[in-house]
């Protein structure tokens, strides 16, 4: 990246942004088999769906899950600016229905009223927050569902017993050895974002602090080694 990209916000978002385009373009976080996982739990719920979706990103991977799906109110949420412009494009579909919020998805949550939603979703987005954020975060999505809302978790989770050390070291070594199609830069800007910013729990950890939260029941869906797509359902 030269310099102007590195200190102009936009050209940074666009120059990550093709990055995660192209992992996306040769799955390599295996978001095909999880959205077609979870599309199957969201199929099965014969209503307009109310959701908010947290971190969306550019939301290209929300409009591939909810492409059979009615929608009554669709939230996106992100941090990014830049982000959420390619998100209103590509929710378009839905644009009658559609609030975008540049926010952090706690203050986002903190914003919808109790009982008001059907869904929660986020992807490859909450390992982001400390762990006491994201307890913060299963009770909000908690309190902001409907009895028979569902929490639905895609994202990247260490292995039960695993440190956050030996993780960053296995996963960091998977992107080397599998993740072929991108070049050295790519992979340098990869290895310091996972190494910064990466915070995953193991599924036993989410599991305690779902329960913690108040949900009734939980589903694997899929899971492909450290990428996994998790259902909690409220039922009270
Ligand atoms: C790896 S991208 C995932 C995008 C999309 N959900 C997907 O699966 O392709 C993570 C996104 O989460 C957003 N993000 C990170 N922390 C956030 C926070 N605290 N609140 C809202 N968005 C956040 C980032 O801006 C980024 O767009």
């Amino acid at each position: 990246m030269n310099q102007a990209a590195e200190s102009d916000p936009i050209a940074l978002f666009r120059a990550n942004w093709e990055t995660y385009q192209k992992l996306l373009e040769h799955n390599y976080m295996f978001h095909q088999e999880l959205v077609s996982a979870s599309q199957q739990l969201i199929q099965s719920i014969e209503r307009p769906l109310s959701l908010v979706d947290l971190g969306c990103g550019d939301a290209s991977v929300s409009r591939t899950l909810f492409k059979n799906n009615q929608i009554s109110r669709y939230i996106a949420c992100d941090l990014s600016k830049s982000a959420l412009q390619f998100a209103q494009s590509n929710l378009s579909a839905w644009s009658s229905a559609l609030e975008l919020n540049c926010l952090d998805m706690l203050e986002q949550l903190e914003q919808i009223p109790d009982r008001s939603l059907d869904l929660v979703f986020s992807s490859y987005a909450i390992h982001h927050l400390s762990d006491q954020s994201k307890l913060t975060l299963f009770e909000e999505c908690f309190r902001v569902l409907n009895h028979s809302g569902w929490f639905m978790l895609i994202d990247v989770m260490r292995n039960d017993g695993q440190s956050r050390e030996d993780y960053l070291n296995d996963y960091l070594t998977m992107v080397e050895h599998d993740w072929t199609a991108i070049n050295s830069t790519e992979c340098a800007r990869i290895t310091q974002h996972v190494r910064d910013n990466d915070f995953p729990l193991s599924p036993s950890e989410y599991q305690i602090f779902a329960s913690q939260a108040g949900f009734h029941k939980t589903h694997l869906l899929d899971a492909h080694g450290f990428h996994q797509a998790r259902a909690y359902q409220r039922l009270s």
